[in-house]
């Protein structure tokens, strides 16, 4: 370095340091109050969709804006604008999405212009993620991928006076206690939202509990997130019309000499507004945002009118007024609230269902678009698949990251709050689908290239099938001879499980690294998948095997001529063909009495009952239950993709169903038509411990013009009593009483079956004090267990009805003309009550949402290469799962591991985690808040007081990490233990 390179390095970091110093965001940075009066936080803000009635491309762009007015590159520039004008003036951007590609097309002077804003928190980013996310069909691990992704581009393109600091999850349609707590778990100090169960919301407006401490985990201790719901929505003054926005009719403050003057009366107003809403609420700090969907394209008119509105509100102080007014953020009203003292009432449970109105649950969008919400779970599977084997293989080029990155944002997208939900339009759903197909294809490039380097097939193809649902594979279509299959197990631990490839109706052997011939048969696909008329029928049989895989696995798949084959293992020695019995056949296999028939492995007994052709009986894990199994509709004029709205209780199907039985070596399965647009697959394996219901409805009748709402249900004999417990997005459990709430009595008279529908994003159960009964499904649907006895389920919906509820269309959705076909998965366990019950469905729902992925290539392009080795995780205990490992930054890995058992079911654990650096060459590692962005040491977050406690403090106080938090600074340092409490999730940036 020359000297004078030298010192223009060290000019420039002077001058860093300089305006470091001048910059207070954050909570230095709030505006002063005034403890004498009520302090009036006006939050300016937009509410950016992104997609709904438009794509999100469409939104952010201002096209076709007859559809709906909403060009969010407008608002961003108009705003920042606006907020550079003056510096009392503030606004908060809230998904990251819309951001950061407006952020991209800033020139060099916007850019640092607007971190000029960041840094002195005048543009404050709220919530922060790259969605504003749904709550109620979300699982936690795509969630906590997008808050990652959209918390680190804004660190990385601001620094940390961009870090969020409150959640801000203003319209989404009921709220999950997982959300809470990962909120906490990220360090955020407390969150807002305006959606709630109106007579939840009447109770909460009259005791004064609209703002609460949220016990966010049965698990974790400290897990508290303050949680405060709007007075109004969040768009709204009701009755006082205070929308400064182009897109309304509201009057503007007139203050000039004109007969139209109106300064008085808005002022008035204004107040009369304030405190009605300050009434309801415990401090003298109240909120009002200011703001609504895709607000602000023409901030003059918004910002000119609130400066006009705090100017004169605020001069009515000196005549005695006791309201303050001036701009804020959610964050500096929640600073106030920290700083004030005031004790706060406890919330446990969640908030679902929501309904708006009586007899408008919004239950129905647990369920509404079935393939959608599976199409999302896809993409998590790829995405964790993509991540991961980008890590072990150290992808850098410029075009892998990208397409890794593509995922990770389309996925972001896919957990919008009308997105997952299946609450946007049909044209819009087609381009979620576009794009999520479009980025699972490079993200399978990504695959594709670190299996070249991590197996010995260095040309190989490892091609994805996307339509294995329907048994078709464009690699296997013409033959599966010499097709190897690349199994990845996205899990830290081993997992042995079936594996099903589409095939002609030939003979395959398969073999497995060693050499060594697998049990495999071959098995029909059912009719009813064959008769699908948009499918290629190439293949229509399966070939299955078992497979045992650590992370990777390839195992090749050979024609052989004749049918006999022996088996290495000896214990399979089957016919390759299923034995196709006719159910009134009787044979060894069904029980004496020819009105049942029983399919049965080591593990599960299933008894059907031949008259009717339903299920009957289950026994397994030494248990035997009558269960019947049916299926059944509501009906109804006025359901939308929001709400299920009842008309009449559920119908259902008293016909017999028709089945066939293939009864084979490694799997038995029941083929049932149960009318002519459902029918089902029951399905178990030998050696594996559910029974699997693959269930294909549609296209959904229309014959009688009503909507349908189209329910599976188990009827047991176990004494539930109306209890049920459902999961909160795919982690901790919430018990669920029917027709019961936390706090308030819910207003069920016309919709009592609606309001007693809960999530179910990956699991529900019942028991008694003897048996359980759990349902495990593929995707998120709405279901509740408010029967005795009895586990219900939604799987496929379709109305003509558009209710106005916002989106303008029935949600009537159509494929290759005609009605909507939907398959997919449920899985059923029975078990004693113990605590290894519920262990057992853990472990089952790790293997449903993250199962092997398939690639295939042609056993032809193996070499001799030598496949670069892989971490081992066997050091992870049991009920250790690796939740995320991902690249981070330029030679930083995130690793995210999790101990999946909860306070009931298991203990704290440790490991130590050199193994694991080893294989992936770590050097440094540091343990950062849940998003990855924030190193622990530094996390800081409020506490607030609960009504109950006894001891006030008189200072505020505030969290820290309960624990010292893990850094190594070199490779030697680093041979402490990781513990991991029940439930805890720990997160670290590995440097390598
Ligand atoms: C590739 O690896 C497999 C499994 O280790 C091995 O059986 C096979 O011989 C290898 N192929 C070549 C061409 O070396
Ligand atoms: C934010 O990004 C900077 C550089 O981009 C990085 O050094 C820092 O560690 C990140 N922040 C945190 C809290 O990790
Ligand atoms: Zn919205």
């Amino acid at each position: 370095m020359n000297l004078l390179g030298g010192i223009a390095v060290f000019v420039t970091l002077l001058v860093i340091k300089i305006q470091d110093s001048m910059a207070v965001c954050g909570y230095e940075s709030c505006p002063i109050t005034k403890d004498n009066l009520i302090n009036i936080h006006l939050v300016p803000h937009s509410h950016n969709d992104v997609g709904w009635l438009k794509t999100a491309d469409q939104s952010y762009y201002g096209y076709k804006n007859n559809i709906h007015h909403a060009g969010v590159q407008y608002i961003l520039d108009n705003v920042v604008t606006e907020l550079l004008k003056d510096s009392s003036r503030r606004f908060i951007q809230v998904e990251t999405a819309f951001f950061s590609k407006w952020w991209k097309e800033q020139t060099a002077t916007m850019k640092s212009a607007v971190k000029k804003l960041v840094n002195e928190g005048r543009l404050e980013f709220t919530g922060g993620a790259w969605s504003m996310n749904d709550e109620g069909s979300v699982n936690y691990q795509p969630v906590i991928d997008q808050f990652t992704h959209g918390l680190k581009f804004l660190n990385e393109t601001f620094g940390s006076c961009a870090r969020p600091r409150v959640g801000w999850q203003i319209d989404t349609f009921g709220h999950s206690r997982e959300q809470a707590s990962l909120f906490a778990q990220m360090g955020y100090d407390g969150q807002f939202f305006s959606r709630m169960d109106h007579n939840d919301k009447d109770t909460r407006l009259e005791n004064l509990s609209m703002e609460m401490i949220w016990q966010a985990s049965e698990s974790l201790q400290d897990l508290e997130l303050f949680s405060g719901l709007l007075y109004a929505f969040y768009s709204d003054t009701p009755g006082y019309g205070f929308c400064f926005d182009v897109l309304c009719n509201d009057s503007p403050i007139i203050d000039g000499n004109s007969y139209d003057n109106n300064v008085k009366s808005r002022i008035d107003e204004f107040i009369s507004y304030a405190s009605e809403v300050a009434e309801h609420y415990r401090t003298n700090h109240i909120m009002i945002p200011l703001g609504g969907d895709y607000q602000y394209e023409d901030a003059q008119v918004n910002f000119k009118n609130m400066d006009k509105l705090i100017k004169y509100l605020n001069e009515r102080q000196s005549e005695g007024s006791q309201f303050n007014i001036f701009y804020s953020t959610p964050s500096c009203y929640l600073n106030s609230l920290h700083q004030s003292g005031q004790t706060w009432p406890n919330k446990a449970q969640d908030f679902f269902p929501y309904a708006h109105e009586p007899n408008s649950f919004w239950t129905g969008y647990f369920t509404s678009r079935p393939n959608q919400k599976r199409f999302e779970r896809i993409g998590n599977h790829m995405l964790q698949t993509a991540k991961q084997l980008s890590t072990f293989a150290q992808l850098e080029s410029e075009q892998q990251k990208k397409d890794l990155d593509f995922l990770r944002e389309i996925m972001g997208v896919m957990q919008h709050h009308d997105a997952i939900t299946g609450t946007e339009r049909q044209a819009v759903s087609n381009d979620y689908d576009r794009l999520l197909h479009k980025a699972i294809v490079g993200a399978e490039n990504n695959a594709r290239d670190a299996l070249r380097v991590l197996t010995n097939l260095t040309n190989g193809e490892f091609e994805s099938c996307l339509q294995l649902n329907i048994s078709v594979c464009a690699f296997t279509k013409d033959s599966a001879d010499d097709v190897v299959v690349t199994l990845f197990n996205p899990l830290a631990h081993t997992s042995t499980q079936y594996v099903r490839v589409p095939v002609k109706d030939e003979s395959y052997e398969v073999t497995n690294e060693k050499g060594t011939v697998v049990a495999s048969e071959i098995v029909p696909v059912a009719w009813q998948v064959l008769d699908l008329e948009y499918r290629s029928n190439d293949t229509q049989h399966e070939l299955i095997f078992k497979a045992s895989v650590d992370k990777i696995a390839n195992y090749y798949i050979k024609k052989v001529d004749n049918s006999a084959k022996a088996f290495d293992d000896g214990e399979s020695k089957v016919p390759l063909r299923f034995k196709e019995i006719n159910s009134l056949k009787n044979t060894d296999t069904f029980a004496d009495d020819s009105s049942e028939t029983v399919v049965k492995t080591s593990l599960i007994k299933l008894v059907i009952d031949n008259e009717s052709g339903r299920l009957k009986n289950i026994e397994m894990n030494g248990v035997s239950e009558n269960i019947q199994q049916n299926f059944g509709v509501y009906k109804s004029y006025e359901s939308c993709p929001y709400t299920f709205r009842q008309n009449n209780d559920i119908e259902v199907f008293e016909n017999n169903f028709e089945f066939t039985v293939y009864d084979g070596t490694l799997v038995k399965e029941v083929h049932q038509q149960v009318n002519e647009w459902i029918s089902q697959v029951i399905r178990i394996y030998e050696g594996v411990n559910h029974v699997e219901f693959e269930w294909l409805v549609g296209p959904i009748s229309t014959d009688d013009n009503l909507g349908k709402e189209v329910v599976t249900y188990f009827q047991s004999e176990i004494e539930s009593n109306g209890v049920f417990y459902t999961d909160s997005n795919g982690r901790e459990i919430l018990k669920r009483e029917k027709d019961q709430r936390e706090s308030f009595v819910a207003d069920l008279s016309k919709a009592p079956n609606s309001g007693n529908y809960y999530p179910v994003t990956s699991r529900i159960a019942l028991q008694d004090e003897n048996k359980r009964m759990a349902l495990l499904n593929d995707r998120s649907q709405g279901g509740t267990g408010m029967d005795n006895g009895r586990l219900e389920i939604m799987l496929h919906r379709r109305h003509f009805f558009n209710d106005g509820g916002g989106v303008g269309e029935a949600l009537n959705e159509e494929q290759f003309g005609t009605g909507l076909i939907a398959r997919g998965q449920l899985y059923l366990m029975l078990n004693p009550v113990n605590k290894g019950a519920t262990i057992s469905e853990r472990l089952t729902e790790k293997e449903i949402i993250l199962p092997f992925w398939k690639f295939f290539s042609k056993a032809s392009t193996a070499t001799s290469a030598v496949p670069k080795a892989l971490p081992s995780f066997d050091v992870l205990p049991d009920s250790v799962h690796l939740l995320t490992l991902e690249p981070f930054t330029e030679k930083e890995i995130l690793l995210r591991v999790e101990n999946i058992l909860d306070v009931n079911e298991g203990n704290t654990v440790c490991f130590n985690p050199r193994l694991i650096l080893d294989g992936l060459s770590g050097q440094e590692i540091r343990e950062t808040t849940l998003d990855g962005n924030l190193p622990l040491t530094e996390m800081k977050r409020f506490k607030f007081t609960h009504d109950s406690s006894s001891v006030q403090s008189k200072s505020p106080e505030y969290f820290t990490a309960s624990y010292i938090p893990l850094e190594a600074k070199s490779r030697d340092l680093i041979d402490s233990q990781i513990c991991l409490d029940p439930m805890q999730i720990r997160t670290f940036i590995i440097k390598t």
